[in-house]
């Protein structure tokens, strides 16, 4: 049985080493995808508080709304289309600190400010993202960047 996160008070950095360190321990020996996304985007929600939390899947030519964390949100996502479906189609993790200045970015709710989303690739190919919102603005930076990456590629697809 999994025990209680420990939700760390320290810097930012501090914050994902502790996490991370717990997140290991939450997929050690868990081979289901999706109770691993679910704890993953449970324990980033429940560290950081951010507004919604989730992954989002490649299922045939779109995005499908997976594990997350937060308000109901689109279940699914085009290629190319919004902040999640750039990230898909560019492969490449986007950083955008205010989505009404990002053209195309879809609006699941009207308290999302700002967002990070980070393509998961396996075998060279994007299988899916992680998109996190915030209320505020200019939430995110490269450290959330370099620690959400490495979040996602402790998961085993
Ligand atoms: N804002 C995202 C859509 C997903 S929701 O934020 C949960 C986008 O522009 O792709």
């Amino acid at each position: 049985m999994a025990e209680d996160l420990v939700v760390s008070k320290g810097s930012k950095v501090e914050q994902y080493d502790s996490l991370i360190s717990q997140i290991k321990g939450l997929l050690d020996g868990e081979t289901d995808v999706v109770a691993n996304l679910a704890n993953v985007v449970a324990a980033l929600k429940e560290q950081f508080g951010w507004f919604w939390v989730g992954f989002y899947l490649v299922k045939k030519n779109e995005l499908v709304l997976g594990p997350f964390q937060g308000p109901v949100a689109c279940t699914r996502i085009r290629y190319g289309r919004g902040v999640c479906g750039a990230s898909w189609e560019q492969e490449k993790t986007l950083i955008v600190p205010d989505v009404e200045k990002f053209p195309g970015h879809i609006a699941c709710s009207s308290l999302s400010r700002s967002e990070i989303v980070v393509p998961v690739v396996r075998d060279g190919k994007v299988i899916g993202v992680l998109d996190v919102d915030s209320s505020e603005l200019d939430e995110f930076d490269t450290v959330d960047q370099k620690y959400l990456e490495q979040i996602i590629s402790l998961i085993v697809f």
